[in-house]
């Protein structure tokens, strides 16, 4: 019985060990305070436009809603699951804007290209008012 104890002792001094090892992925974790919500909403966010290059649409898309949710509303449909951010979905591409992105899908060398972004989280960046999408 004691040699079980030990065994599982060791065992968890491992798990313990492993769990506060940092990551080597070079996927990036959420910025604190920027953590996927369902819907997209997160409190402090702005409005702005989106253009639906090839619908012939620009929708505003105000604080507290995700672009998803913006153009859904104008009958404007694109493929969706989690809505959180986090399956890669909804990716679609930007043709032009500056993104502020949310998701927990792009890697970091994905969002420097700056030419995808997951519609359900992600935002326009402070200082763009605009977002140019292949919808
Ligand atoms: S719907 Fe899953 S990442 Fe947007």
């Amino acid at each position: 019985m004691r040699e079980t104890s030990e065994v599982l002792s060791s065992l968890w001094s491992r798990v313990s060990t492993r769990r506060q090892s940092p990551r080597s992925s070079t996927r990036p974790s959420a910025p604190a305070g920027t953590q996927p919500s369902p819907g997209g909403a997160r409190s402090g966010a702005r409005s702005f436009e989106v253009e639906l290059r090839n619908s012939g649409v620009v929708v505003q898309v105000p604080a507290g809603t995700s672009i998803l949710d913006a153009i859904t509303r104008h009958g404007v449909l694109a493929p969706s699951h989690c809505r959180r951010g986090v399956c890669g979905t909804c990716q679609t591409t930007v043709l032009t804007g500056e993104i502020d992105h949310r998701d927990l899908v792009l890697t970091t060398e994905q969002r420097a290209r700056g030419n995808a972004m997951m519609i359900c989280v992600s935002r326009a960046a402070p200082g763009c008012d605009r977002i140019v999408l292949d919808l």
